[in-house]
């Protein structure tokens, strides 16, 4: 049985996708069989990193859309398999229809991909549309990024309620895994009160807890995103790296003891 894991928040910005592509690669590193679904019709996950073909050929879209099973939309590239996704998933909202099966697409797609793979990881986009609705009626675990400033930590409260929503009337398996932060500048006088104080009362307020590792802030995250590479692969003992491989394997811990 595949674990299958959100990248989610419903801010903008906050290192979802710099999170899903470097868990994706550091799970795949650790021989763990591991899919990468690009949710997010930015698209950067597909195009800019892992190079995938949108064009003519199966992306996400058409397993929401056209109910396309989801193995037929996979491609097996450098970095790991991806589902990637093609701008038309922006219209989501629209052309997914408003009945019974509208938060469900996802979820009846990837009855397959269960016995191909250990982890299942899913890049989400902003906001709270139908696309995060389909998202988090099929996933078992949800990590939530966060950056440690005020903008950072905005959109916790509203996030709770959609997940609490969902939990309660679609998918009780539903869990938060944990929440981490990203871009992280060290502690300074500015963000010790966030730090002791803010996240702390967050945490308790969803119930869950802060990994235990940080990921710094470092120019060798927006380097390899630039060279096309996950950042394990690009600069395998910078800060940024070894930071996201001590979360993956806190990851993998997380999961084993549920
Ligand atoms: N640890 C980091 N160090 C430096 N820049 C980062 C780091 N994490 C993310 N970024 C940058 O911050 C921006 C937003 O990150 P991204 O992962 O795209 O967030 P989201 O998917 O939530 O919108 C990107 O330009 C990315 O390169
Ligand atoms: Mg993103």
């Amino acid at each position: 049985m595949a674990k299958k894991i959100a990248i989610a928040n419903t801010k903008g910005g906050i290192g979802k996708t710099s999170t899903a592509i470097a868990l994706t690669d550091g799970l795949r590193q650790k021989k763990k069989k591991t899919l990468l679904i690009d949710a997010d019709p930015n698209s950067t996950s597909s195009t800019q990193v892992y190079r995938a073909v949108t064009d003519n050929v199966a992306t996400l879209t058409d397993v929401l859309y056209d109910g396309l099973p989801a193995q037929d939309a996979i491609q097996h590239l450098e970095y790991g398999d991806i589902i990637p996704v093609d701008p038309e998933l922006t219209l989501a909202d629209t052309k997914i229809a408003a009945d019974a099966n509208r938060f469900y697409h996802l979820k009846d797609a990837c009855d397959a991909l269960e016995d191909m793979y250990d982890y299942i990881v899913i890049d989400c986009p902003p906001g709270n549309g139908v696309i995060l609705g389909n998202v988090l009626s099929y996933v078992d675990e949800v990590i939530i990024p966060i950056t440690c400033d005020s903008f950072g930590l905005q959109c916790l409260d509203s996030f709770k309620d959609i997940m609490d929503t969902y939990k309660k009337r679609i998918n009780e398996k539903l869990h938060i895994c944990g929440v981490l932060i990203t871009m992280y500048e060290g502690r300074q006088a500015l963000t010790r009160d966030l730090e002791e104080n803010t996240i702390p009362e967050e945490l308790k307020y969803l119930n869950t807890t802060l990994f235990n590792t940080r990921i710094r802030r470092s120019v060798r995250l927006k380097e390899s995103q630039l060279f096309s590479m996950p950042v394990m692969e690009y600069a395998k003992n910078s800060t940024v790296a070894l930071d996201y491989q001590a979360f993956t394997e806190e990851v993998i811990r997380r999961c084993k003891r549920k």
